[in-house]
């Protein structure tokens, strides 16, 4: 995820802005660089796309001391749009040299405005999306524009989640720092001789502990000791700064009561991340320069295994839903634990994909090495690269969703579907079952995801009651078919592991075959229907529910009201194309048991009995 540090003060910044991103750097990064405005007012950036080496690089250019002043801003990259190098790497300069920005997010519009900027004349230097940003505040800048004003003006223009950081020659003093939606947060803080901005607390504790989070609609002005809020129409807000623990852990959370609400609101960024160097969005392409198999080999394989345990088995049931309906070819998913005991029939032909975020569950380690004995070709879906998995594995996919505190995984899943649903793409059009235009339409549809589960992140108000009327409940029920099969089950997990409630996913159409004898008062059912194929099959489901007298929460798709009317408590998520889904109607899972689990008292980071990684049978 990238990394934003930002300085206005008395000292020289060139040091501290790389102090400031060296305390950001877990995030991740490829490229780095930084933008301050020198002694005769002139904004001067050195910048480097060396991938793991950019920060020390870039340390090493700056340190002989020949740059220098007093206000800055700093940036770590991680890759969306264009190659990592150094024309690419943040912070972008206007043309006219006004200003500079760095930026977070994705720019879902963005060969639409850089279009209109380049017939009015002007040159971009780099391939990313965030350069048509720098250009739009230079030019209202240049027109007699405060920065401010620029950056709001700039960011109206733009689709998409976004945080924003500039600085401007023609007021040498401040930097501006901009958050729409849920593309990574800004806090800020002062002491009195500076004030600094980071997407982390952590970068902020060598300076004060008191800190002001930017919500998603918010600009903020920060000077030497001063600090000045404002929403997007320029009106002013006033809001004290909150104390934060000075320990890492404390200041890792920001804002959030548990790692797990971070973790969820982590999600857009993390599939963004997910889809880093992968998803070209200006050519409309996918690829995987991670994939290691021959289009020959990938053109022979006759079945996909995809195995993993507990949140991971779910994203590989999701993972065989979107292979085989993209890619054609027969995929299931199967427990580790099952698959390494039955010796399954597998051989040169089978694609066996391993989800795992820890790269160290013992059953599924167990699994892999079956088929790494069974001469099966195999790829490992992970978070934690140079792990045991990868080492069994032909090749890794790195998930890159960041560091998961929380026991129970949230942003793993949504990185690791996202890692999925690309690889099926690469499949389907290596294997010719799906063409360039179709590609093009899912890159279309998949740039909007980080928005789209940002939308669905605001559903929080609305999922508060309904986990009060839920914890009330000894059992759950938990129904979906296609792939909201998955999302059942994983509503039903979190449940469990969080809420401490008994809750079953089940394939919405095996109720008539045994679990109709349980329905009543005491059960209340979530069922996942959103409109697709399935949505009729869904209603009468629900229908059959509310006959037997049980309580029906469904999550359906905005402006869907047929459903209201069958259903007790209905949660909307946003419309969108038929293969995001399961995304949209994930979140509300999340949200639901977590919110329950509050509502009982429990400790969501910390589930009873359970531990983040199994490396035990
Ligand atoms: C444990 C964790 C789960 C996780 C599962 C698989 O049960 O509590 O959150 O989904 O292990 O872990 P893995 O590291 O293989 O994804």
């Amino acid at each position: 995820m990238c990394g934003i540090f930002a300085y206005a003060g008395s000292e020289n910044a060139v040091p501290l802005l790389i102090e400031g991103l060296r305390s950001v750097e877990y995030r991740g990064y490829d490229s780095a660089g930084i933008s301050v405005i020198d002694a005769s007012g002139v904004i001067q950036t050195v910048k480097r796309g060396d991938h793991k080496a950019s920060l020390e690089n870039l340390a090493v250019t700056v340190g002989d001391g020949q740059l220098s002043g007093v206000v800055g801003i700093g940036h770590t990259r991680w890759a969306t749009h264009g190659q990592v190098n150094q024309q690419n790497s943040h912070p972008h300069s206007s043309s006219n040299g006004v200003v500079s920005i760095a930026h977070n997010g994705i720019i879902e519009n963005f060969l639409e405005l850089k279009d209109e900027l380049v017939d009015s004349g002007i040159e971009f230097l780099s391939e990313t999306d965030s350069e048509v940003l720098a250009h739009l505040v230079g030019k209202s800048v240049a027109s007699g524009s405060s920065l401010r004003e620029a950056v709001i003006g700039a960011a109206s223009r733009i689709k998409g989640n976004t945080a924003i950081v500039a600085v401007s020659a023609a007021e040498p003093n401040i930097v501006v720092g901009l958050r729409v939606g849920n593309a990574g947060g800004i806090v800020v803080g002062k002491n009195a001789d500076a004030a600094v901005m980071a997407s982390d607390t952590i970068a902020l504790l060598p300076y004060t502990t008191e800190v002001i989070y930017l919500e998603p609609g918010e600009v903020v002005e920060i000077e030497k000791g001063a600090i000045r809020l404002f929403d997007l129409e320029g009106l002013s807000i006033e809001r004290e700064p909150i104390i934060t623990a000075q320990n890492f852990e404390a200041a890792q959370k920001g804002n959030h009561p548990h790692f797990m609400s971070k973790e969820i609101a982590e999600q857009p960024d993390a599939i963004q991340s997910a889809m880093r160097g992968r998803v070209d969005f200006a050519a409309g392409t996918i690829s995987l320069p991670e994939v290691t198999l021959t289009s020959e080999q990938i053109r022979s394989i006759d079945r996909v295994i995809l195995t993993g345990m507990g949140t991971s088995l779910h994203a590989g049931m999701f993972g065989a839903s979107v292979i085989e309906s993209l890619a054609r070819i027969p995929a299931a998913a199967e427990n580790s634990s099952e698959l390494r005991y039955r010796n399954p029939v597998i051989g040169p032909k089978t694609l066996v994909i391993a989800v795992t975020q820890s790269g160290e569950t013992a059953d599924t380690l167990a699994a892999m090495e079956h088929a790494r004995r069974a001469g099966s070709p195999q790829a490992v879906v992970l978070e934690l690269e140079g792990s045991q998995a990868s080492r069994i594995a032909d090749f890794t996919l790195p998930i890159r969703a960041g560091q998961e505190i929380g026991v129970a995984s949230t942003k793993t899943l949504i990185a690791s579907m996202t890692t999925l649903l690309q690889l099926a793409a690469v499949l389907a059009e290596t294997r010719g079952v799906i063409g360039t235009t179709a590609v093009r339409s899912i890159v279309e549809s998949i740039a909007e995801l980080p928005s789209l589960v940002a939308t669905a992140l605001g559903l929080i108000g609305q999922i508060t009651a309904l986990a009060e009327r839920l914890s009330k409940f000894d059992d759950l029920l938990y129904l979906g078919r296609g792939a909201q099969l998955p999302i059942a089950f994983e509503g039903a997990l979190k449940m469990k592991e969080l809420a401490y409630i008994h809750a079953e996913g089940y394939p919405a159409g095996e109720m008539k075959h045994g679990v109709n004898a349980l329905l009543g008062p005491n059960m209340a059912t979530v069922v996942s229907a959103p409109q697709n194929d399935l949505y009729e099959k869904m209603l009468s489901n629900i229908s059959e529910v509310k006959a037997r007298g049980g309580e029906v929460a469904a999550i359906a798709t905005e402006g869907d009201v047929m459903i209201e009317r069958v259903a007790d408590h209905v949660i909307y998520v946003p419309k969108c194309h038929e293969l995001l889904q399961p995304f949209m109607t994930l979140i509300p899972m999340q949200l639901l048991a977590y919110r329950t689990a509050l509502a009982l008292g429990r400790d969501p980071d910390k589930p009873r009995n359970l531990a983040k990684t199994v490396t035990v049978e």
